[in-house]
This record gives C-alpha cells, structure tokens and sequence, in this order.
C-alpha cells in the first residue's frame, strides 16, 4: 500500500473512498458535516432514521453517484467521545481497509486531523498503522488468487500544511512495518523458520539498516557455558544459533542502554516431555519473542534513535530424539547455576536463562525479554493482555505506558517471593519447574534467578502473540505483540 499526504479540500479528492470518522450520538460538524452537504444531507438523514448511530466500529457505505469526485463515502464509527482513544481510531481504520479490500475498492482518503486525535502527526502516524497492519495477510504458501482486493493506495488529506503528515506517516510505516515483520516470521512454517533461518533473517536486517551482527555457534556456546541453550538443542538436527543484533545511535564506545532479549524456539514439541497434538501447530510460533526484539531493533534503528540497543536471541527447535534433554537431568548455565529438568517442555527459560546471564555480561543499564513461556499466562489474562513482570517498578510502568500507546495492553503482574519454594531442588541449584498453580509467576521468578540487579521486566506474550480472530489492528494468526510496545518504550528512554 502507498501512502501520500495531499493537502487541500477532501471532498474534492478523487478516490475510490472518503473515510470520515463519527462518535456515537454527535451533531454532524466540521469534516463530515462538509461531506454530507455535497451529499445533499444524506448522512443526516440516515442519522436521523438511527441507520448510522457511531457506534465503535460501525461501517456505513454511501455511493456518491456523481456527487462527489470520490466514488463512495465511507462512515466508521468511533463510539462515546468520552471514551475516544487513538487506539480506538487505528482499529477503525484497520476495519474500514479491511471492509473497502473486501468490496474490491482500490483507493482510499482520509482527512487529517481526525476526531479524537488534536496532533495531526499523531493522526497520520495511527491511521498508517491502522491501514497496514489491519490488511495485514500472510500468503507466502497459498498459489491460489485471494478472495479480497487490494487499497494500492491511501492518501492522507491536510487542508493546511502537509509537514506534519510527511512525519506522521514514515513513523507509523516503520513501527507497522516492524509488527508486520515480526508477523511473517512467526507465521512462518517452522521448516522454513529454522534458527539458521532467524540468524539469515538477522543477517538481512542488519544489512538493510546498518545493524551489527554477531551470531555465535554451537563451539562458542560451549566454550561461553550455555548449557541451556545446548541442552535443549541437543535434540535437533538443526543448529542452534545465538543471535545478538547490535544498533548503537548513542556512540560506538558508549555501553548498552538497553537489551531486548526473546525467547526463539523455532519450533516446541515439548521435546522428551511431549506435548499433546491438539493445537501443536501453533508451537511454530514459540520464537514470537525473539522475533519481536529483532523487529523492534530494526524499528529503532529506522527511526535513528539516540541509544545503544541490543537484541539477543537463542534460536533452537525442542525436539524429542535419542539424543535430546530428559527430565531428571541437569545442565549448568552460563552463569554457573546448576539446573534440574523435571520438564523438558519448560524449555524457554533454559535458554532464556544462558541470554539474561549474556545481556549482565554486556552490561545493559535495563533488560525486557520477551517470551511465550507459558500456558498459564493464555488462562490468567488471554489474549489482550501481555503479562509483565519485573524487579523495577519504574520499567514497568514505562512499558505499560508505552503498551497502551501502542494498543497493546500490558498487565503488572507480581514476583511472589513465597513460591520460589516451588523451584527449589533436592539435586541442584534450582529446577525448571514449579506446581501447577501460579506457573507463569514461576517461570518468571526462575529467569530471575539469571538477571541479578539490573532494572529488568519480563513481558509473556503466550496468550498475545497469536490471535484466532480479527479484531481492530490485529489480523489472525500472529499479532505482532509486542514490537510496537518496545519501540514505544526504547522512544520514551530516548
Ligand atoms: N511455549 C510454551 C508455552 C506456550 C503455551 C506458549 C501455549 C504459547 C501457547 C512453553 O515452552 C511451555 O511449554 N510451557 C509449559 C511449561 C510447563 C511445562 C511448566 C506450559 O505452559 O505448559
Ligand atoms: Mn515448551
Ligand atoms: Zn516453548
């Protein structure tokens, strides 16, 4: 899709669609109330029949038939003014480009600024947004035609000056650019998103945005002590690769300000400890985090960000073989912790573990990983709400904020010291596996143990990087989440 900023009259644009913008139960004025006067009152009319009520999400279609260059006119909804977010604009949009991609409509305009949104380049940044991730669709392995079109093009219309549109919408293209790449990686079959794979993908992006690159290889991780890494790896045929993407905008002597580290388990069977086979496709998604903190890197480098960021990724498949982990075996981490495997499918934080003991080595001033670490996560908040844990209050609440920018909603949930009883171990330092009650808190007090005390926050994203329906911004299969969040976060570090 083609994004340009016009500047002058909208109802004098010449375009498949005119998206105007109403809340529920408001008198016609500004924008709409010009559209509707070239539409000989056709908008207040189906207000009044209560047709067209501004409902949230709410899509009336009105064909011009010569009234107007555009050939059609489109009303979304936005519901109560007083509940009027930017969030709830971006998933408008995303549904108005759906409904027009189904109706075959080619091009599209919308006036900026819009209802809701007082800052014109905030407007142009979430209706791009809005367009390119809500028409969003994964068909790399699908010969046949689709069944919906194309918006080949969406002009963003200022009457005025257009400086804050060609700013708005580079930055929206970049940070839904970013999600959609995160997207394609975790909707890629696990035979084609192997860890040689994410290191190739690595390689591409440091390429493009000029990234340092370093992947280490399975001789490194031994001669560093990743025994969680190579622990879990020793049951695939495919090698483990430990990825660390390098972007400095601070200076290339400065330190690390930040590591994002991701969980990138290209594929988890759960391994000895096997998983049923209801629903085991989705585990093609299990390097959703790594994938985000890839994408998000990308993003801050694109948007030339004054700080040093890191993204770290262990990459391997969890695969039951001859060779592979059991449980009752222990490995020793990178940094000297000894651990006992009661399941091999809690494999996440064993390789979690070697890359929050490698973000300490590098010294980062904050760390955020992010994981699909576990089902319990999916029960606790399901799949708006990303979990978030961590030992620094003020992190916390700098990515909730930033969540919330960007629509993706992050929870606080709480380390409870009393259920590190749970991970205690009678053969080693600690075990890989609590009860079944509390399980993400758990799995989350167990990565801590390999953190020490840097200001760090652990977002599980088991319950929010897959969605089976679309709603708003978010298109089925994989979200996206969190890469527009950390973005948002690294920006508000700035
Ligand atoms: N990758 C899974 C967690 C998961 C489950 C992500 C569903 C997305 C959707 C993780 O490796 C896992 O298997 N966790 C186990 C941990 C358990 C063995 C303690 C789980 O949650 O069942
Ligand atoms: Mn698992
Ligand atoms: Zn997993």
């Amino acid at each position: 899709m083609e994004l340009k900023a016009l500047t002058g009259d909208i109802t004098k644009v010449e375009t498949g669609a005119i998206i105007t913008f109403f809340p529920e139960t408001e008198e016609l004025s500004g924008e709409i109330a010009r559209i509707d006067e070239a539409l000989g009152g056709a908008i207040a009319g189906l207000v009044s029949q209560g047709e067209i009520k501004g409902k949230l999400n709410e899509i009336t279609v009105i064909h011009s038939l010569g009234r107007l260059p555009a050939d059609r006119v489109v009303i979304a909804g936005l519901g109560k003014r007083t509940e009027l977010t930017p969030d709830r604009v971006r998933g408008a949009v995303a549904e108005v480009c759906r409904h027009l991609q189904r109706k075959r409509v080619g091009t599209a305009a919308a006036g900026v600024p819009v209802v809701g949104i007082d800052n014109p380049e905030k407007a142009a940044q979430v209706i791009t947004e809005g367009a390119l991730l809500g028409t969003y669709s994964f068909r790399r392995h699908i010969t046949r035609e689709a069944e919906v079109g194309e918006i080949k093009e969406l002009s963003l219309v200022a009457a005025g000056d257009i400086k804050s549109l060609e700013q708005g919408i580079p930055q929206g293209r970049v940070l839904a650019g970013a999600a959609n790449l995160a997207r394609d990686m975790v909707n890629e079959p696990g035979n084609f998103m192997t860890p040689s794979d994410m290191a190739a993908m690595a390689a591409k992006l440091a390429e493009t945005h000029q990234i340092e690159l370093e992947v280490l290889e399975r001789e490194q991780m031994q001669a560093l002590g990743m025994g969680g890494l190579l622990g879990v790896a020793q049951g695939s045929q495919q090698l483990p690769k430990f990825i660390v993407l390098r972007y400095r905008g601070r200076g290339a002597d400065e330190g690390i300000d930040i590591a994002l580290v991701g969980k990138g388990i290209t594929f988890d069977s759960g391994g000895i400890s096997i998983k049923p086979s209801e629903k085991m496709e989705e585990m093609k998604g299990d390097m959703a985090g790594g994938a985000a903190v890839m994408a998000a890197v990308s993003a801050v480098a694109q948007l030339k960000t004054r700080l040093n960021i890191a993204a770290i990724v262990p990459a391997t498949e969890n695969l039951p073989s001859g060779s592979a982990l059991k449980p009752g075996d222990t490995v020793t981490a990178m940094n000297g912790k000894t651990i006992e495997i009661i399941s091999t499918d809690a494999e996440g934080r064993l390789i979690l573990a070697d890359a929050l003991a490698y973000a300490g080595k590098l010294g980062a001033r904050y760390v955020v990983d992010v994981a699909t670490l576990t089902g319990s996560m999916r029960i606790a908040l399901g799949d708006l709400y990303t979990g978030a844990f961590g030992n620094n209050q003020e992190l916390t609440d700098k990515i909730v904020a930033a969540g919330k920018e960007a629509g993706e909603l992050v929870w606080p949930m709480p380390l409870v010291e009393q259920y590190k009883e749970q991970i205690k171990s009678e053969v080693a330092d600690i075990k890989n596996v609590g009860s079944r009650w509390g399980g993400s808190i758990t799995a989350a007090l167990f990565l801590a143990e390999f953190v020490g005390d840097t200001p760090w926050v652990h977002l599980d994203i088991a319950g929010t990087y897959w969605s089976e329906k679309e709603q708003g911004c978010i298109t089925k299969g994989a979200t996206g989440v969190p890469v527009r969040t950390l973005v948002n976060l690294v920006l508000s570090l700035a």
